[in-house]
């Protein structure tokens, strides 16, 4: 594994997380590529295709109060000029009743190199709600 590239997709990934909690639609825009699919819990399982769904989002703002995203375990794997990174995002913030809470997701973004130039072209995410049997 070439430890330089995995670096610079981690770098990227976080960058790309930060502007979703940010609501930073210039820094999303760059690092994604304009034909951009995902499968996300706002989707209710349907593959959406293209920007103008996350833009919705970063319309209504970013995250108010403090707040960090952690990629936990990261994995990269390189697969020539396309990268799949694996791990479980946590977003540690604020909460309506003024405590911290801390939201996990599970996800999968892949991420091509063209032109020199690395693009987020898809992404799968799984919030993680707790469980009881
Ligand atoms: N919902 C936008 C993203 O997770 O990339």
């Amino acid at each position: 594994m070439n430890d330089a590239t995995t670096t610079e997709l981690l770098e990227l990934n976080q960058r790309l997380l930060d502007s979703i909690t940010l609501g930073d639609w210039a820094t999303y825009q760059e690092l994604c590529d304009p034909s951009l699919t995902a499968l996300e819990p706002e989707s209710l399982g349907h593959l959406v295709e293209g920007m103008d769904f996350h833009r919705y989002y970063f319309d209504l703002g970013g995250i108010r109060g403090r707040h960090q995203t952690t990629m936990c375990s990261p994995r990269v794997r390189l697969l020539g000029d396309v990268a799949v990174l694996s791990y479980m995002r946590l977003v540690q913030r604020i909460g309506p009743d003024g405590n911290a809470l801390t939201v996990g997701n599970a996800e999968t973004r892949v991420w091509q190199r063209r032109d020199g130039r690395w693009r987020h072209v898809h992404f799968h995410r799984s919030m993680l709600i707790p469980m009881s049997n």
